[in-house]
């Protein structure tokens, strides 16, 4: 990524990351800390929190908190606010999933993956706001493709995200005028991911995947991780409200099956 961005990117910079314990927000962490940004990663399960601190290193804070619960959401970032000061780079990553059919979901199952996502994610900015760098933060959504095309058996996620992105394109226009700038990161399938454990779990179904993406392959981690730094950095000062999708072209091809 440095060889794109130079480095030190994010020197003095302070990102708080929902999520951060795992997958694209542990990637996201990672590569923030790399380019100078100190970070707090926020997680529901302590054990994972802890481990993903240790291996991100000292510019790295846990906070244990679940992004359903407003109160002990908006206690955790006052907490990262305190250590930090202002909050440069916020990143809404906290995510559920799983595939079922809407005839095999219980309601709650429904309200799980919603409460997670949707709520969540309004959790997560309405908590920040009083914490974050006005003007100048930079916040961003990890959404999914889900947002905009129907998929069978994922009822819950694709109806949460679509609320994710009006909900922050909704922001993007309340909090321009602070300064604050919010994006979208609207990934396709991403390896090494617990959704697309999930979602492609054999190495049959991964096959079926990879034959949907024009790009015929799954995303790096990394590269989904070098988007956000892109919205994070000056690079994107002029950026706000926008969906940016990277799928390797999936949905460009419309339906496709997952998760069945
Ligand atoms: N099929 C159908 N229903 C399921 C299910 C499945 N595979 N997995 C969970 N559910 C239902 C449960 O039965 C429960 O409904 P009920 O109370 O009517 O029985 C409801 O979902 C909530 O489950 P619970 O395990 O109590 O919720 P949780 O809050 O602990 O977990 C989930 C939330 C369900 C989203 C869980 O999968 C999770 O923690 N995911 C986080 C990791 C993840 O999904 N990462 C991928 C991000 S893309």
């Amino acid at each position: 990524m440095s060889a794109v961005f130079g480095s030190n990117v994010l020197a003095g910079k302070a990102a708080y990351i929902t999520g951060g314990s795992s997958g694209i927000g542990f990637g996201i962490a990672q590569t923030f800390i790399a380019q100078g940004a100190r970070v707090a990663i926020q997680g529901r399960n302590r054990e994972k929190l802890d481990q993903a601190v240790d291996a991100l290193g000292e510019s790295a804070l846990g906070c244990a908190a679940d992004v359903r619960n407003y109160e002990a959401t908006a206690a955790a970032l006052a907490g990262a606010s305190q250590k930090f000061g202002a909050i440069d780079i916020l990143v809404c990553g906290a995510a559920g999933n799983f595939p079922a059919p809407v005839l095999g979901m219980s309601a709650n199952g429904f309200k799980a993956v919603v409460d997670i996502d949707l709520l969540g994610t309004f959790n997560t900015c309405r908590a920040a706001f009083e914490h974050l760098r006005k003007p100048g933060a930079s916040v961003i959504s990890i959404s999914a493709t889900h947002a905009f095309q129907p998929y069978a058996h994922q009822a819950h996620v694709c109806a949460a995200k679509a609320g994710v992105d009006m909900l922050t394109r909704v922001l993007a226009l309340e909090w321009g005028g602070y300064g604050v700038r919010l994006n979208i990161i609207s990934p396709g399938p991403v390896d090494e991911t617990e959704g697309m454990k999930r979602l492609a779990p054999t190495e049959e179904s991964r096959r079926q995947v990879m034959e949907g993406v024009p790009l015929k392959r799954f995303a790096a981690i990394s590269e989904i991780a070098g988007l956000a730094l892109f919205l994070a950095s000056d690079a994107a000062a002029y950026m706000t409200g926008a969906v940016c999708v990277i799928d390797g072209g999936a949905s460009l091809a419309g339906y496709r099956r997952l998760g069945e």
